[in-house]
């Protein structure tokens, strides 16, 4: 397995089969998202997405207190608006981890997820919080504004009114107000947070491989175009699915009252 520097990896994860654990591992920064973070994320992600043997994913925070306490401040100290523009920074985070990664993954937030750490999250297929989550858009105390896709995703998550408040305002919301907002998917105990990321993971892991990637390629067309285009994209994947030996070992599988054996096509 590779080595990362600021992630760990593990696949299988927890006795987990088809389960990869990818954890953000600078907890004395609380996580802080720099270019190493990221230049780490890409190859865990294209290893996952690349490992047939691996179906879902959970990306978490290691140490008590952040999930990821922003794109690291201290990196971004030291560089000009010509650095930001030329290099395109932050666009790495959409078009080499999400667009890449066709395969599902949750995001697990066991504390501070701000400024990029809560648009790492949002990134995620969907999030599980500990009661210790805290979300949040504080980049106007800094001067800036969000720059990995804050303003889009969280307006798209928890509508105008609310996102545009988190972001004036920069504070932090709860646990409890994010799954009130839609946000999340559900608050676990602290303890629980890892365990219960890792159960659904497998839940997920046990479907049939390609009606995952098709079931999350629907999703994001709901998010991603126009109700239109998005049935169109949903009844033109359904029928792709339907040609699929998948599809005719699901409905054998039912019609005889057994357990479906996945080929993952
Ligand atoms: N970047 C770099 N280092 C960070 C960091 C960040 N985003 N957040 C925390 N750290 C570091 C601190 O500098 C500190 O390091 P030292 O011990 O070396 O001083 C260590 O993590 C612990 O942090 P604190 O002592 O501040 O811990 P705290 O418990 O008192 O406060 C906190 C916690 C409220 C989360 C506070 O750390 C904080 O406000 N962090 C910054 C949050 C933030 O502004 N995030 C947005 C960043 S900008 C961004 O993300 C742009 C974008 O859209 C992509």
């Amino acid at each position: 397995m590779a080595d990362y520097e600021t992630i760990t990896v593990e696949t299988d994860a927890q006795g987990n089969a088809g389960v990869t654990l990818i954890t953000l591992n600078r907890p004395k920064a609380l996580n802080a998202l720099n270019s190493q973070v990221l230049n780490d994320l890409i190859e865990a992600f294209a290893a996952y997405q690349a490992d047939e043997t691996q179906l879902c994913a959970v990306l978490t925070g290691s140490g008590e207190k952040a999930f990821a306490a922003g794109a690291d401040i201290k990196e971004m100290s030291e560089k000009a608006a010509a650095d930001f523009y030329l290099q395109d920074f932050f666009a790495p985070w959409t078009s080499e981890i999400v667009k890449k990664t066709r395969k599902p993954w949750i995001a697990a937030v066991n504390g501070f997820a701000l400024g990029g750490g809560c648009e790492l999250a949002m990134m995620a297929d969907f999030i599980i919080a500990s009661e210790n989550a805290k979300f949040g858009q504080p980049e106007i105390n800094l001067g800036v504004a969000p720059g990995m896709g804050g303003s889009q995703r969280l307006t798209k998550a928890i509508g105008k009114s609310k996102a545009m408040e988190m972001c004036l305002t920069g504070r932090m919301m709860g646990a409890e107000e994010a799954e009130r907002s839609n946000l999340v998917v559900r608050v676990v105990p602290h303890d629980e947070l890892l365990g219960d990321a890792l159960k659904t993971a497998a839940t997920i892991a046990s479907k049939p491989p390609m009606a995952a990637i098709a079931n999350k390629e629907m999703v994001n067309a709901a998010f991603e175009t126009s109700l239109d285009q998005g049935l169109i994209v949903e009844r033109r994947i359904f029928q792709i699915l339907a040609a699929s030996e998948d599809k005719k070992e699901g409905m054998a599988a039912f019609v005889e009252k057994r357990e479906g054996k996945w080929k993952g096509r």
